[in-house]
This record gives C-alpha cells, sequence and structure tokens, in this order.
C-alpha cells in the first residue's frame, strides 16, 4: 500500500488530485489543508484527515515532516503556489518520502515572469518582457503593452496600458513588468516532463475564468500548442507537472503568457481526456515507469463545473488556527 499526502484539500487542484489517488487501487490517501472547512478532507475517511500551517508560516515544513513521519507517508503532493518553494528547499528532509513537484530552481524561475520569459526567450515563442525601470519603459514597444507584478497570481494587478504616454507615467518598480500584449485566444497546457522531455500535453481552452481558475473549456488537440508547451518544459528543465499558459499573438502564433509548477484546478478535464497527471505523478515519484508519449491518446472533451456539497457531523469538523469556525454564511 502506497501512502500519500495531498495538501490543498480545499481547492479544486487539491480536490482532483484527491480523487483521481483514490480511484487507483494500492494507494492510501491523506488529506490536508490549513482550513479545517476544506471540501477535500472530507473525501477521505476521518482518520486519514489533517490541518497544515499556512505554506508561509515558518513551521509550515516542520508539520508536513512530522505527518510524513507518524504517518508513514511515500509520496507528498503539494497543490497550493506558497507552500512548492519551501517544501522543495527541504526536499531531502521528506526522505524517504518523496516531493511530487518540479525542482526548486524550476519552481523560483516559474515564479518570477521575468526570470521565466528570459529563461524561455531563446528556446520558445516569449512576448517581450522587460521590467517597468528606465530602460524597460524606452523600448520601441507596439502599444497596448500589458503591465503585470512578476510574482502574480489570479491575473491581479494586470493592466492594458493603451499608449507610451500612460506608460511613461508609470512610477518605476523593477517588481513590475511590461510585456506585449497577447490579443488572441487563450490556453492551458498540462504537461507531465520528465527532466525537460514532456510526457504527455494536453492543451485545453480555458472558456470561462472565475477568479484565475478555469470553470469551462474544452480539450484542443493543436500541435502547435504541445509543441511551445514542450520547448517551454525543456527550457525551464521541467520535472514533473506543470500547468503551461499560452495564449495567440495577432499572427495566430502561441506565445507564453506563464507556468504554474503545480496541478491546475481544470485537472478533471485532463484526466477524462486521458492523462491522469496524478497518476503519472506518482509514478514518477514512486521511480515505476511511465507510458511512452507515443501510447498516450488524447480525447477532445469540454468541461463544465457545478458545486457539490458534503455533509458531516459537526464534531468531524477539524478545528484550524487559520479558519474562522462561526457560522458565517454564503
Ligand atoms: N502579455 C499578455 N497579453 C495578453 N493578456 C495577458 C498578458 N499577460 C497577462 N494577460 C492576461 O492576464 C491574465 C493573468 O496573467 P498571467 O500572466 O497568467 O498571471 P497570473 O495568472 O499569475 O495572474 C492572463 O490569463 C491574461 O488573460
Ligand atoms: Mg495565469
Amino acid at each position: 500500500m502506497t501512502r500519500v499526502l495531498v495538501t490543498g484539500a480545499g481547492g479544486a487542484a487539491g480536490v482532483a488530485v484527491i480523487r483521481s489517488l483514490m480511484s487507483r487501487g494500492g494507494v492510501e490517501v491523506l488529506a490536508a489543508d490549513m482550513d479545517g472547512w476544506a471540501a477535500g478532507l472530507y473525501l477521505v475517511p476521518p482518520h486519514r484527515r489533517r490541518i497544515v500551517q499556512p505554506g508561509a508560516a515558518d513551521d509550515f515544513v516542520d508539520g508536513v515532516l512530522s505527518i510524513v513521519r507518524d504517518d508513514a507517508i511515500d509520496v507528498v503532493f503539494s497543490t497550493v503556489d506558497v507552500e512548492l518553494p519551501p517544501l522543495a528547499a527541504r526536499r531531502a528532509e521528506l526522505a524517504p518520502a518523496t516531493l511530487a513537484a518540479p525542482s526548486l530552481e524550476t519552481i523560483q524561475t516559474c515564479l518570477d515572469k521575468l526570470a521565466l520569459a528570459r529563461a524561455c526567450a531563446n528556446t520558445a515563442r516569449v512576448p517581450e518582457t522587460e521590467p517597468l525601470t528606465a530602460e524597460g519603459v524606452s523600448r520601441d514597444w507596439e502599444f497596448p503593452v500589458i503591465v503585470k507584478p512578476r510574482r502574480g497570481a489570479g491575473s491581479r494587478g494586470v493592466r492594458l496600458i493603451a499608449d507610451r504616454a500612460e506608460l511613461e507615467a508609470m512610477a518605476h518598480d523593477d517588481s513590475i513588468i511590461i510585456q506585449a500584449n497577447l490579443p488572441g485566444e487563450e490556453y492551458s497546457v498540462d504537461v507531465i516532463a520528465v527532466a525537460g522531455a514532456v510526457i504527455a500535453a494536453v492543451p485545453r481552452t480555458r472558456t470561462r475564468v472565475d477568479s484565475g481558475v478555469s470553470i469551462a473549456g474544452q480539450t484542443v488537440l493543436d500541435p502547435e500548442l504541445q509543441e511551445q508547451a514542450a520547448l517551454v518544459a525543456a527550457a525551464i528543465g521541467l520535472d514533473g507537472v506543470a500547468n503551461i499558459q499560452l495564449r495567440r499573438e495577432a499572427s495566430g502564433r502561441p506565445a507564453l503568457l506563464e507556468v504554474n509548477p503545480r496541478f491546475p484546478g481544470a485537472l478533471p478535464l485532463t484526466i477524462a481526456a486521458g492523462v491522469d497527471l496524478p497518476s503519472f505523478a506518482l509514478d514518477l515519484a514512486l521511480g515505476r515507469p511511465l507510458p511512452a508519449p507515443d501510447d498516450i491518446v488524447i480525447r477532445e472533451l469540454a468541461t463544465v463545473r457545478f458545486l457539490e456539497d458534503i455533509v458531516v457531523d459537526p464534531a468531524e469538523v477539524l478545528h484550524s488556527d487559520h479558519a474562522a469556525h462561526g457560522a458565517e454564511d454564503g
């Protein structure tokens, strides 16, 4: 029996990873979150639910290490952005458990959109990207341009700048980037790679997005999207799962927006389309062989999402310091 710990049980990605691994034989899933009200906790039996500290807290990794030891965990899956750098930085301490996440170097590159653009610019198609400094502003931009934080998430702080006057009026700040605008359709490509070589790349549209999470879309077998994603994966030396976001230039060619070095919320579509990323990532973590890329069949499917309730005894709801336990409603 393989024992896995999945963190971020309250998020769409966490729920999808838990469900995927539970449906696979020979795996016992422990679900964790910083919030006792995280839905995915209640997908597993009571004795396999765990509370962890917030990913940014000093004692977060220590808490995970205790769970790994006490519960004899074999593989740790984190589905939360802020948890990834501290976990990857202390990967060796998890042994004999394995962390199913890309290398710390890859994670750090992905979390800094300027570093990512520079890492990929020579191999993949990348929109021109410069820091919002005097030198960056003075480039020969074609307007409108996009201005966004280097370390943003959930589309926060993304602005379309209409002309040079508006760009020049902005206060210089090298934690912000100027990026050529990609006016075309947007895609996410879910990939799993070993040492930068892609095993499977599943492109999908983001037809409806709610708070940065895709809630409806479809897989599209466009070889150009798969090829761009493969070039990006190679450039960042991806080992594991990532979600590579592309958007079409005015010419129609796809170019790189950003890479999220983790499982996406839209995972159920990718799994249904034929690529069970959590299961593949588990095999990779356990050193088991993965199928050859040519043997993986990807289907075109569309998805919509609805809400579902899990009803439990109130006494079952885990206590957590980092969540309100009042009777809020919503
Ligand atoms: N260069 C760009 N051209 C066009 N749209 C962009 C560009 N950069 C960002 N956007 C828009 O802003 C959204 C968020 O940007 P992204 O780079 O994915 O950062 P994050 O998701 O981390 O906030 C994208 O999904 C896209 O809709
Ligand atoms: Mg994004």
